[in-house]
């Protein structure tokens, strides 16, 4: 009699119907780490390190979005070459964000991800929803960029004692240096220089 009811109750269950709108408790807490994982890497260590890296990922979610952002919405003489630049710096930022997202997991941790939890968590200043002159773009970014760059730092530092040398080798050869090179080629367009006429008389002019 038993087993012909739980015959019936899997009978029950297996069919195609696709189970819709379901929701349940969370199986992991945001800010907690797994406890065993075969990392030689005590939990400590994980905690402190996956609470750094959603910051870092907060912040490189924010910079990414105001790469895509700054492609959308900038205009001028200099328009296609920003446009194309501004997208190619927003695809290096999504590499980034996969990758710090990843470690923070690897690390037996939970990574931020929505929009909302970006917005409350990140330290980037936030812009106004409309359209801004280029100067301020990229001084918007190059802004972002040195808060990141910063953290990165710090956070190499910390990595490097605690002994977590995969998360050190990750900010510091993948994080800082896309940063670093990034932002040197935004500040190069934050130079004055002229574009059709040096702005002194030339020697041959002035001797002749
Ligand atoms: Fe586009």
């Amino acid at each position: 009699m038993a087993n012909k009811q739980t015959s019936a109750k899997t009978a029950e269950r297996i069919n195609a119907q696709p189970r819709l709108h379901q929701r349940a408790r969370e199986i992991q807490a945001y800010g907690t780490v797994n406890h065993a994982l075969p990392l030689e890497l005590e939990e400590p260590v994980r905690l402190e390190m996956t609470e750094q890296l959603n910051q870092l990922l907060a912040d490189t979610m924010s910079l990414r979005d105001l790469y895509k952002k700054s492609h959308w919405q900038v205009a001028g003489p200099t328009f296609y070459q920003l446009h194309l630049l501004f997208d190619k710096h927003f695809n290096e930022q999504v590499e980034l964000v996969d990758a710090i997202a990843e470690r923070i997991q690897l690390l037996g941790g939970v990574s931020l991800a929505m929009a909302a939890d970006v917005a409350e968590t990140t330290q980037i200043e936030r812009p106004p929803r409309g359209r801004e002159e280029v100067p301020v773009q990229l001084s918007r970014l190059i802004d972002a960029h040195q808060i990141i760059i910063r953290e990165v730092r710090t956070l190499a530092r910390r990595a490097n004692q605690l002994g977590d040398d995969g998360t050190n080798d990750l900010v510091v050869s993948d994080v800082l240096r896309t940063n670093e090179l990034q932002m040197w080629f935004l500040s190069e367009h934050l130079v004055n220089v002229p574009l059709v006429e040096a702005k002194e008389p030339s020697l041959s002019t002035s001797v002749a």
